[in-house]
């Protein structure tokens, strides 16, 4: 039976708001998907009747709200495919995780140790090693990309080389939509003794995964692009690599015991989550996954591919200087297509989109100015595709790009 998106959608209010029904034809999923009653449910119950702070706390409320967190730390476990809840990090999104990666990490590198990242790189995982690189006089080197906007795996041989600590590349390209094949990569990576680390950003929202297939020692992903809410997002790792790194970021609720001249740590993961951590928003993650695991996924999966395909042929079609960013293929490729148009402003294309078609779109340069440099285009303009999306959403885009052309060109 085909998938039917209509059975996603009836879960979100917002896609039903009065008077607006049908209006709305959200495609920026890659940059936050919307998020389910459910999980705004959940949420609101937790404050509602358990709120808390967790760890530290003797009575009743606090003892409640703990196991909630233990509770979603450990559905995003399962989630993950991970036997050990304690090698889940509470984060505050990707972009955090890798910070935590990068300062941790870091207090083992020496002068001219190599970190290699990626030409497909959103800024947050470029920043934070130009941050470590500027302090400690690493070298940060990039894996070139093909042309058709994967990373080019055939150079990771001869770059990956014994001064190379630390490879962090994206797991879904959130401009090209490429997909990175780790297989190989892992054992190249793992036989300089280095570590890898996988951006799982765009990657995380396609379900529950078996991340150990994937070969990687880190994983990071953001909870607002897995329907769940801002704030919070998870950095995964190995506990054995976890329980011999130090902590960069140091407070309340991560330590041990605490003198004025030195202190000692908690094991993983609370290590690595000085401070209150989202506490909410964790709980709020774990129904959004839960939710998430419950859909039918092969059919969502060939259903976002099919609609990937409809929105590239539909734009091949249309003349006026159309460029997709990204592998030609619906095959290893996330459900988003990038593009750039001669003469025209991302900006203006979105304006468009928005004002006349009620299309909801992205442009500029996603985060990711180096690849835009490098493909020498000034920004691109992004759709992208979540459960919930349908072929209304791809003819009234296909229709409001129709109609861009004419009125912008
Ligand atoms: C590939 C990729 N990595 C990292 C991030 C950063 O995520 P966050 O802003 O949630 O920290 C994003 C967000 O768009 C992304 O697409």
């Amino acid at each position: 039976m085909a998938f039917d998106s209509g059975l996603a959608a009836v879960d979100f209010s917002i896609l039903r708001t009065p008077g607006k029904e049908g209006e709305l034809h959200y495609l920026d999923n890659a940059a936050m998907a919307l998020t389910p009653d459910c999980v705004i449910n959940a949420m609101v119950e937790h404050d509602t009747l358990r709120r808390s702070n967790v760890k530290r706390g003797l009575h009743r409320l606090a003892e409640e709200a703990t196991e909630a967190f233990e509770e979603a730390r450990a559905a995003v476990a399962g989630y993950l495919g991970i036997k050990d809840p304690d090698e889940v990090v509470f984060t505050g999104g990707a972009t955090a995780g890798i910070n935590i990666l990068a300062h941790s990490l870091g207090l083992m590198f020496e002068r001219n140790d190599e970190v290699l990242i990626s030409q497909l790189e959103h800024h947050s995982n470029i920043i934070p090693w130009q941050v470590i690189q500027q302090r400690q006089g690493i070298k940060v080197r990039y894996l070139p990309i093909t042309s058709d906007g994967r990373i080019n795996l055939e150079c990771a041989e001869e770059m990956i080389r014994s001064r190379t600590k630390i490879v962090s590349v994206t797991h879904g390209s959130n401009v090209t939509g490429a997909i990175t094949d780790t297989r190989n990569l892992s054992d190249l990576v793992h036989d300089k003794g280095a570590f890898l680390i996988l951006d799982g950003a765009q990657t995380a929202p396609g379900g529950p995964m078996e991340l150990n297939v994937l070969g990687a020692d880190f994983y990071v992903f953001s909870g607002h692009k897995v329907y769940g809410p801002t704030g919070v997002g998870v950095l995964w790792g190995r506990k054995e690599i976890l329980k011999n790194i130090s902590p960069a970021i140091g407070g309340g609720e991560m330590i041990r015991d605490v003198g004025l001249e030195k202190s000692t740590f908690l094991d993983p993961p609370h290590r690595f989550e000085a401070g209150t951590p989202p506490v909410t928003q964790a709980i709020g993650l774990a129904a959004a996954v839960k939710w998430l695991a419950g859909k039918d996924l092969n059919g969502m999966h060939s259903h976002l591919r099919r609609l990937t395909l409809r929105i590239m042929e539909g734009l091949t079609e249309l003349s006026g200087g159309i460029k997709i960013l990204g592998p030609e293929t619906g095959m290893e490729r996330l459900p988003l297509v990038s593009f750039s148009v001669d003469g025209l402003h991302p900006h203006d294309i979105c304006q468009v989109m928005n004002d006349r078609h009620g299309v909801a779109l992205r442009g500029g340069f996603h985060c990711a100015q180096p690849l835009h440099d490098l493909l020498e285009v000034d920004g691109s303009t992004r759709a992208s595709l979540a459960i919930y999306n349908n072929d209304k959403d791809v003819d009234a885009f296909l229709n409001g790009m129709e109609d861009c052309l004419k009125i912008l060109g």
